[in-house]
């Protein structure tokens, strides 16, 4: 991380990208790609294709006005337990197409609040799992929590159905953040959960910050880092603040004046790096540190970390099966989405046989090579393209156009290139979207394409 961006630099580069959590990224999804497609997709995997699994559970016991995913409160018990079954019913078929036995090693509940599903829910979608699939005696089992709605009894029952990670939603400690954000969380509340959960024997501990929050200061994020780098988390995200209130209208609530500027976030950015690299944690990518004794620092040293829909991960199964409204999923032929609105997600399991799926992308073969080159550069801050040059050429010849669009990043000395690896600088820290934006061809395509039209829009990029 670096703080010392010239406003000139944020003005030449700002502007909004992806955060590549895939290639192609999902504004390349289309309903050219829907059940039938991904019926066969699945059908192909090899029988011994392990499988990574994940749950999306859109309800939350109350919404927070700087949330950007699409969640609502759900107040009837039965409509949850009712989410639930369809979660098993989805999974069913999934099993129909890959087979029974597949060996899981990352399971993963994410939402909105996915502990808003009843116990009994959990536990029939729980046992489904280890019926159907060979979940591994090391799986990482992981669970995203609200900390002020922690229903009781809740973590000894995870520890129970075997989840070994548990991530907490944190964001700031400021009084006056919190309140603007519509999410009053007291730092006596968020230890309690930590503690509840180490003393039932959930281990792996998560935090989720938030920088460029309304009202925050570079002094309110350090003392917020600080008092929850205290809790001794194995791992944190640190996730800049996505203002789309063009896509998420709940975030009109938050005044434009309170937010800070693009020099401020960097700020935010770099105090809490150095806090948390004080406090002995190991940064990450784009928004995670590592306990060094972390799996996640263990894989970012060795260069075996990865990146997919759920972030940074030691995840490195080429297949995840996601279930729920709006779930992504990846196999090695697509990415897809499910059916995004929760009702007519539900309406398409109780009224057709086929997947939920919406929409989706092939992958050609430019995209699986060019996807390692930017998971690679969202993971490690840079890449060797050797690998990448067809036999008979050279880097200038097969990477021209790159080479010419990191002209002006060489110039402003934000990468630097050893032979033909190119990788950030220290200044360049910042720009690791850019680096990879460098080498999305589809983007430029959808960009030419749509001349004239309004282009997807993404977060800032700074
Ligand atoms: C899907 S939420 C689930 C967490 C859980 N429901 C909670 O509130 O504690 C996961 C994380 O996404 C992050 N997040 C949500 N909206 C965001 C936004 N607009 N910009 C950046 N991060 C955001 C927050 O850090 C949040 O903890
Ligand atoms: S931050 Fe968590 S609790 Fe708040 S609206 Fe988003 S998913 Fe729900």
């Amino acid at each position: 991380m670096a703080a010392n961006i010239s406003p000139d630099l944020i003005a030449r580069y700002g502007g909004n990208l992806p955060r590549y959590t895939s290639y192609p990224t999902a504004v390349s999804f289309s309903d050219a790609i829907g059940p039938q497609e991904v019926a066969d997709w699945l059908k192909a995997l090899p029988p011994e294709q392990s499988v990574s699994l994940y749950f999306h559970v859109p309800f939350c016991d109350e919404l927070c006005r700087f949330c950007a995913c699409n969640t609502a409160v759900m107040r009837q018990e039965e409509a949850r337990a009712a989410y639930g079954d369809l979660l098993l019913e989805e999974m069913h078929r999934i099993v129909a197409l890959v087979g029974q036995g597949r060996v899981v090693r990352h399971l993963h509940f994410g939402g909105g609040t996915p502990t808003t599903l009843p116990e009994t829910a959990l536990r029939n979608v729980m046992s489904a799992v280890r019926e159907q699939f060979r979940l591994a005696d090391d799986a990482e089992i992981a669970m995203e929590m609200d900390p002020r709605h922690v229903p009781e009894g809740m973590l000894p029952l995870l520890a129970e159905l075997g989840f070994n990670r548990i991530s907490f939603g944190v964001q700031d400690l400021d009084r006056i953040v919190q309140e603007t954000c519509g999410r009053v969380q007291s730092y006596e509340q968020t230890l309690a959960c930590v503690e509840q959960a180490r003393a039932a024997g959930v281990n792996g501990v998560n935090i989720d910050l938030i920088y460029g929050l309304p009202y925050q200061t570079v002094e309110s994020v350090q003392d917020t880092a600080r008092r929850v780098a205290g809790m001794r988390p194995d791992r944190l995200a640190v996730f800049g603040y996505a203002h789309v209130p063009w896509k998420q209208k709940r975030q009109q609530l938050i005044p434009q004046d309170s937010l800070p500027s693009s020099e401020e976030r960097l700020q935010q950015a770099d105090r809490i790096d150095r806090v948390l690299v004080e406090e002995g944690y190991k940064s990450i990518g784009l928004d995670h540190y590592a306990h060094p004794e972390d799996a996640m620092a263990h894989a970012y040293e060795a260069g075996t970390l990865h990146r997919n829909f759920q972030g940074y991960t030691i995840d490195s199964s080429p297949v995840l099966l996601g279930m729920g409204a709006s779930a992504i999923s990846m196999t090695p032929d697509g990415f897809y989405q499910n059916i995004p609105s929760t009702a007519a997600y539900i309406r398409a399991l109780k009224e057709h046989d086929g997947l939920p799926v919406a929409r989706g992308v092939f992958r050609t073969e430019e995209d699986r090579w060019r996807g390692k080159v930017i998971e690679t550069v969202m993971c490690l801050s840079g890449v060797d393209l050797t690998p990448y040059i067809p036999s008979g050429q050279g880097l200038e010849q097969a990477f021209a156009e790159e080479l010419e669009a990191l002209r002006p990043f060489e110039e402003d000395g934000l990468i630097r290139w050893e032979g033909n690896r190119v990788s950030l600088t220290e200044k360049g820290g910042p720009f690791l979207r850019h680096l990879a934006a460098v080498f999305d061809t589809r983007r430029k395509e959808l960009a030419a394409a749509g001349e004239g039209k309004p282009v997807p829009r993404f977060s800032s990029s700074l």
